[in-house]
């Protein structure tokens, strides 16, 4: 896209520009539609509807700076500002990360572990390092009655939570800055789940892909990424009632580790679930003080 269009193409032309993405996106196609509609702010379904319609000058140079922006592999979730979790529309920006869908897993993990509750039964909750603010939002519009906290320790993830907290209008979270759960006043708590970071510092994956353009603060952690967790697991204990859960992702060959810290600090009934793409990522144990 080093040559600026002037000249506006049809919504069609454009979308066969999706070839220009192909050396580095395997969602090409889908990216450069996702672009397009985002210039003409509209909806892809437009796209379909309206094939031969001219974009003005002033949209085709959006378009072609988003394309650009996509063609220095920038991931398509920060160039939109916004990323689906739970069919819930996210705002996200590069102060953490942007949410996956294998995080997914979690939330289905975590209510199918109260699927035996009454339907107001309260439950308190706790969602460290909340980003986005995914998890516990895709919780709290499955459970209103939830009381849900979601931690971060960087102001500008905490400020993204709030945001897509109040556009979701879950009344029900609570956005704190907390270095884990050092900040967090709470006890008797039922469940605790954590995405934190887990990935060693010097990974080369950190190098490669959407990856390149997340904070690494939300990505990597000591102790062959498993400091964090290690901290997790310590500090849960002292605000998990008996019997209460704590759920973190991990990478997918961290699952033994994992099991043995919960293992190490008498969790019991430690088990791990595989993602949607059968990787073991996310590991589990109660608290049975
Ligand atoms: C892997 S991201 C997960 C974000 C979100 N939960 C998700 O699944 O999309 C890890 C998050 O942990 C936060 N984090 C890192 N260190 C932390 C700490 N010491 N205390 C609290 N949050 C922390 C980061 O800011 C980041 O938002």
């Amino acid at each position: 896209m080093s040559d600026v269009i002037t000249t506006p193409y049809s919504i069609a032309q454009n979308v066969r520009q999706c070839c220009l993405l192909e050396p580095v996106s395997d969602s090409a196609r889908l990216d450069t539609e996702i672009l397009l509609a985002h210039a003409l702010e509209k909806n892809r379904t437009y796209l379909y509807t309206w094939p031969e319609k001219l974009l003005t000058v002033e949209q085709q140079t959006i378009f072609n700076q988003l394309m650009q922006r996509r063609l220095n592999g920038e991931p398509i979730a920060y160039i939109v500002g916004e990323k689906e979790f739970w069919s819930l529309a996210l705002f996200v920006n590069e102060s953490t990360l942007i949410p996956r869908p294998d995080t997914e897993v979690m939330v289905e993990t975590a209510l199918s572990l109260f699927v035996d509750d009454e339907p107001e039964k309260q439950r308190s909750v706790v969602d460290l390092g909340t980003g986005t603010g995914a998890i516990a939002l895709a919780l709290a519009s499955e459970k209103p009655c939830w009381d849900i906290i979601a931690a971060d320790n960087s102001v500008a993830a905490c400020e993204l939570a709030k945001k897509n907290q109040q556009r979701h209008q879950l009344h029900n979270v609570t956005v704190l800055c907390s270095d884990w759960l050092v900040a967090v006043d709470v006890a008797d708590v039922d469940l605790i789940v954590s995405n934190p970071p887990y990935i060693h510092e010097n990974d080369p994956h950190l190098f490669q892909g959407d990856v390149r353009f997340e904070p690494h603060s939300a990505l990597t952690a000591k102790n062959n990424g498993l400091a964090d967790i290690e901290t997790i697991v310590l500090q849960a204990k002292h605000v998990l009632r008996p019997s209460g859960w704590l759920l973190i992702e991990h990478g997918y060959q961290q699952s033994a580790e994992v099991k043995e810290i919960l293992q190490k600090n008498q969790y019991t009934l430690c088990r791990t679930i595989n993602d949607m793409a059968g990787q073991s990522r996310m590991t589990m144990g109660q608290w049975i003080a």
